[in-house]
């Protein structure tokens, strides 16, 4: 079976810049809308100790909640902040009706219990979706909030292919609760043949080989090469790996690009794919998780 795609503008390539944008300007206009009756949704980011990485992303979190036009809070503690005093202040934002969204920055510092902070947030305001009872509620189908990695996936099949994924088989490459497994149970929801593997599967290359679709989220650079990959297969990588080429930094994805390009129907690049619509789903997020609170709208 040949897959029918979607024409995109840049050949076969996956614009996940340009589809971020797109959501984002969604978002913007329901902001607009809902600030005409009266409700402005707030997101609040909470950042423990001084990781660069992390650092840069709750600065692009801020950025884009503003771009939006929502209002945005952040939460900058020392290194040595005790779980105490976190989830003392995660139960200030719980208790506060003008905040809608809490997201905890990961990785949390190794004297802090990560389960436990995340727990700690009202399940209605995470907007990254790990509290226990979103985890349940996805494996259920209720419409719950839902990891931002893997939604924006769902959201750039959807571009892709059309809205109807059903049948389709997709092989999900990693089983992390960030990325594989919700990928997983979204794909499920969206009526997909789920196929999870992982580092300890057998044949993993005959099973990614009978994949539609192929989202790989293992961390391990360019480990998905054009053997792995039946011809029309559209391809996801989530992978954003630092490695060392030709004495260059280089960022690269968990997929061969050049080496899956010429096969792929579709394919998304590393940078440029995937990472844009984490945080533009963190902004759609906030704003069903604004919409859940205000039961009115
Ligand atoms: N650190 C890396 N990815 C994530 C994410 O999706 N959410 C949070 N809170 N922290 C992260």
């Amino acid at each position: 079976m040949s897959l029918s795609v979607l024409q995109q503008e840049d050949g076969n390539i996956i614009d996940g810049k340009a589809t971020a944008q797109k959501v984002l300007e969604e978002v913007k206009s329901e902001v607009a809308k809902m600030k005409q009756q009266g409700i402005e949704p707030c997101l609040a980011v909470v950042l423990v100790g001084a990781d660069p990485a992390s650092q840069v992303y709750v600065r692009n979190k801020v950025e884009k909640t503003q771009f939006v036009g929502m209002r945005s809070l952040e939460f900058r503690f020392e290194a040595d902040l005790t779980q105490d005093a976190l989830l003392a202040k995660i139960d200030e934002l719980n208790a506060d009706a003008s905040v809608h969204g809490i997201l905890v920055q990961l990785p949390l510092p190794k004297h802090i219990d990560e389960t436990a902070v995340l727990q700690r947030i009202n399940p209605i305001k995470d907007v990254d979706g790990f509290h226990s009872e979103n985890v349940g509620g996805l494996s259920q189908g209720r419409d719950v909030l839902t990891p931002c990695t893997p939604t924006g996936c769902i959201r750039l099949l959807k571009d892709t292919l059309g809205n109807d994924l059903s049948g389709l088989h997709a092989v999900v490459v990693g089983r992390s609760n960030i990325v594989g497994k919700p990928m997983a149970a979204l794909l499920l929801k969206e009526s997909c043949t789920v196929t999870v593997v992982h580092s300890k599967t057998r044949h993993l290359e005959k099973l990614c080989q009978q994949a539609d679709i192929i989202v790989a989220a293992v961390g391990r650079p360019k480990m998905i090469t054009s053997a792995y990959v039946k011809d029309g297969a559209v391809v996801i990588d989530v992978g954003i790996n630092r490695i060392q080429e030709n004495g260059k930094n280089r960022l690269v994805g968990d997929v061969d690009f050049d080496d899956v390009l010429p096969i792929a129907s579709a394919i998304t690049p590393v940078p440029g794919g995937v990472g844009p619509m984490t945080i533009a789903y963190l902004m759609k997020n906030t704003l069903h998780a604004a919409k859940l609170q205000h039961v009115e709208l």
